[in-house]
C-alpha cells in the first residue's frame, strides 16, 4: 500500500531532451519524486526504425515499472510517435502513462487554432504524421505542415548552442518554404527547448513557439490530481537520473536545469543481449 502515493514518476528520452520536461514537472510538481532514464546509447532515436524505437521504449518502461513507477512520461516525441499506442496498450492498467504530443496538440486546437501551423521534429517524428493525426482529431481542417530537422539533436547533444554554427543550421532549416511562413511552430522533439530563443529570433519573436515541457507538465499534474495520484509523503522526494551510455555533456546539461548536483548513474538495461 501506499498511501501518500510515494511513488516516483518515470520520465525517460534517447538523452538530454526530456529534462526539458524532467525540469518543467520539478518546477510544477516539486513534491513528487522522479526518476529520469536517458537513453544516450542508442541516441539519436530520430534515425533509428519504429521498431527499434519500440523495443528500446519498452526496456525502459518495464525498467521503470520495476522501480515502481506511478506513472511514465514518455518525454521524447520520436517514441512517443512511435511508442505510445503499444506502451499503453501494455501498460496502461498497471501505470499512467503519458505521451508529449497529444497535449501541445490539444493546447494548439485550444488556443492557437486557426494559425497555419509548422511542426518541426526528428525524421522519424515527421514520418509518423503524428502531429498531424493528433492536431486533426479535434481540428480537421488545420493547415499543417511539417519539416524534419535532423540536424538539431545531434548539434545540441554536441553542446552547439548559442553560437553562429547552430544559428547557420536553424536558419538553413527554417528558411525553406512552407515552414518559414507559419503562423505558429510547434517544436515536436524534448531536445528543441533548448534552442527555443534563437528559433523564436529567426522569426523575429512574431512566431508563437510552443514546446512540449511545460504543457506536459500541467496535463500530468491533471491527470495525477483526477486519478488521486498526488504525492502527499511528508519525507523530501527524491530524483535519480540514469543514462545507458555516460557522456560529461549529459551531466553538463543536467546540472543547467537542476542547479544542485544530480545523482547520476550508468545502467546498461540491454547487457543481456549483448
Ligand atoms: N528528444 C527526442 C524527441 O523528442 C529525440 C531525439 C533523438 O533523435 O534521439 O524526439
Amino acid at each position: 500500500m501506499d498511501p501518500y502515493n510515494n511513488r516516483p514518476i518515470g520520465i525517460f528520452d534517447s538523452g538530454v531532451g526530456g529534462l526539458t520536461v524532467a525540469h518543467a514537472v520539478k518546477q510544477l510538481l516539486p513534491d513528487e519524486s522522479m526518476i529520469y532514464f536517458g537513453d544516450t546509447a542508442h541516441l539519436p532515436y530520430g534515425e533509428k526504425s519504429p521498431e527499434a524505437i519500440l523495443h528500446y521504449s519498452e526496456r525502459i518502461t518495464s525498467f521503470l515499472l520495476e522501480q515502481g513507477c506511478k506513472a511514465v512520461v514518455i518525454a521524447c516525441n520520436t517514441a512517443s510517435s512511435v511508442a505510445y499506442e503499444p506502451l499503453q496498450q501494455k501498460y496502461g492498467e498497471q501505470v499512467l502513462v503519458v505521451n508529449v504530443i497529444d497535449p501541445v496538440a490539444d493546447h494548439y486546437s485550444e488556443k492557437l487554432a486557426p494559425a497555419r501551423v509548422g511542426v518541426i521534429g526528428t525524421k522519424a517524428t515527421i514520418r509518423s504524421g503524428a502531429y498531424e493525426k493528433s492536431i486533426r482529431k479535434k481540428d480537421p481542417d488545420a493547415e499543417v505542415v511539417s519539416l524534419a530537422t535532423p540536424l538539431f539533436v545531434p548539434m545540441i547533444e554536441e553542446g552547439f548552442i548559442f553560437d553562429d554554427i547552430s544559428n547557420a543550421i536553424i536558419r538553413a532549416y527554417l528558411s525553406q518554404e512552407p515552414i518559414r511562413s507559419v503562423e505558429a511552430l510547434i517544436l515536436g522533439c524534448t531536445h528543441y527547448p533548448i534552442i527555443k530563443n534563437q528559433i523564436s529570433k529567426f522569426y523575429n519573436f512574431s512566431v508563437e513557439v510552443l514546446d512540449s515541457a511545460a504543457i506536459v507538465a500541467r496535463s500530468l499534474q491533471k491527470m495525477l490530481k483526477e486519478k488521486g495520484l498526488m504525492r502527499k509523503g511528508p519525507e523530501p522526494p527524491q530524483d535519480i537520473f540514469y543514462v545507458s551510455d555516460y557522456t560529461d555533456y549529459f551531466e553538463k546539461i543536467a546540472g543547467m536545469f537542476f542547479e544542485e548536483k544530480i545523482n547520476l548513474k550508468k545502467l546498461n538495461l540491454w547487457q543481456d543481449e549483448e
